[in-house]
């Protein structure tokens, strides 16, 4: 007898209130343990030379979006996880996934814990699937889904949720986290012992965690996140670990009457060129092995407020008021009588200081209520002093604003290769005020 942190895993052995662990209130169930230990077969350690190549264990899908966020195509015996929140088209997407493989002939076999034949039979109609290589199996225990795939021996396993599977070995409810821990490590076993490719979605909850968060992203071989605006149409996959590729690579689809599509060219997808406005500077970000250009939007107004306010969309709010201050401080902008609202378009969140030249740029245009022409690309840190430096990829992200038809590069003062695009070296803040003349 335990008890177990829904939230984060943490074990207790009397009831909290609090987990220390966590900090979250109220998290503790009780949950019963017990494990026989199972016959088997151990494996045989083999020479490394004697291990199968890449090129014998990757599945390409032949879409090279798809292709891409799964660093190349899927690996045989690998162990992935999908999260999204509800309704963003988690199922959807794995059972397109699911087509593009069937119709290469492999065997797929989709285990649904949430939805009824008919149901998933629905959704196949409306995507236009209907292969015999697809098997349906509405089941809920892990141990009804091994005899299924000693059944089918398919190649690929799709599990339609998580959250919905058990197993009898334990006395606690589907979605509790020994639920998710145990059953995940079954699956596990299954996948790899049978080198069959597994993909379990996972309900995310609001905080942006997939319920029973850590307890799955630790064994399984990658994870993915399906996101989107809940109004929009536009569904962004990302990668957020991969043991057989890049992280942080992703994909945009559009979620159309007949289901997903892929967008292509995803590196001028979040800018609007048409449209130019003081308050707006283009940025570019490293997204996986890509470089995707963003458009930083910033509103400077006079406040009314005792404390003025500082609103952030797709940025980190202390990396803003630093920015403010060494502003206020090398330039002398009174950024204090003014409210500050940044956000970056398309859902894209930055994580990088290479966007600090651009964000102060969009910050200065929108209080002088200049504009800044969106040929123009910033690239740069900004350090305390107000001093740019160098950034990482600087080569890349140059070459892939001439290849987009940028005009002109803003960037710190490093070496850079010899590129046809007209280039800025800027040394320290203060010259930023040449730009908004
Ligand atoms: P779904 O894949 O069921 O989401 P999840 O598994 O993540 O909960 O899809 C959810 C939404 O997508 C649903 O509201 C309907 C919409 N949808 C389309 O717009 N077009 C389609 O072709 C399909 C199948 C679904
Ligand atoms: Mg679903």
């Amino acid at each position: 007898m335990q008890f177990v942190c829904q939230n984060c895993g943490y074990v207790s052995l009397k009831w909290l209130g609090k987990c220390p662990s966590c900090g979250e209130w109220n998290t503790f169930v009780e949950e019963i343990v017990s494990k026989k230990r199972e016959e088997k077969e151990f494996k045989k350690p083999i020479p490394l030379s004697l291990s199968k190549k890449e090129s014998d264990i990757r599945i390409k899908f032949g879409f090279p979006e798809i292709d891409r966020i799964f660093g190349g195509g899927m690996v045989k015996g690998g162990y992935y996880l999908l999260g999204g929140e509800p309704g963003i088209g988690k199922s959807t997407l794995l059972l397109q996934i699911g087509n593009i493989l069937a119709e290469k002939g492999y065997k797929i076999l989709y285990v649904s814990g949430e939805e009824s034949y008919s149901q998933i039979k629905m959704r196949a109609e409306r995507l236009n699937i209907n292969s015999e290589n697809i098997f349906l199996m509405c089941e809920n225990e892990v141990e009804g889904i091994k005899e299924g795939i000693r059944e089918i021996k398919p190649d690929i396993v799709i599990i339609d949720s998580i959250q919905t599977i058990y197993s009898q070995d334990f006395a606690s409810s589907p979605g509790s986290i020994t639920q998710i821990r145990e059953c995940g490590e079954k699956l596990l076993r299954l996948t790899k012992e049978n080198e069959i490719i597994t993909f379990v979605i996972g309900h995310v909850t609001k905080t942006g965690e997939i319920a029973g968060p850590k307890a799955l992203e630790h064994m399984v071989d990658a994870v993915f996140y399906l996101e989107g605006e809940e109004t929009g149409n536009f569904r962004i996959l990302r990668s957020v670990k991969n043991r057989f590729g890049n992280i942080n690579e992703i994909g945009i689809f559009e979620m159309t009457d007949k289901g997903l599509k892929e967008v292509k060219e995803i590196e001028m997808f979040f800018l609007n060129k048409d449209f130019e406005t003081p308050g707006s500077a283009v940025v570019s970000v490293v997204q996986g092995s890509r470089i995707v250009f963003v458009e930083v939007q910033s509103l400077v107004t006079k406040t009314f407020f005792p404390l003025p306010k500082r609103e952030v969309g797709g940025f980190d709010i202390r990396r803003l008021s630093l920015l403010i201050a060494v502003m206020e401080k090398r330039l002398g902008v009174p950024f204090y009588k003014y409210d500050v609202y940044l956000n970056v378009t398309g859902g894209i969140k930055i994580f990088e200081t290479s966007c600090d030249l651009g964000v102060c740029v969009s910050l200065l245009s929108s209080m002088k209520n200049i504009k800044i022409s969106k040929e123009n690309l910033f690239i740069g840190e900004v350090g305390l002093g107000g001093e740019i430096r160098p950034v990482n990829l600087i080569n890349l992200r140059i070459k892939e604003a001439q290849r987009k038809g940028f005009k002109r590069c803003f960037i710190p003062d490093q070496e850079i290769d010899n590129l046809n695009i007209e280039i800025f070296k800027i040394k320290k803040i203060e010259e930023i005020m040449e730009i908004l003349k």
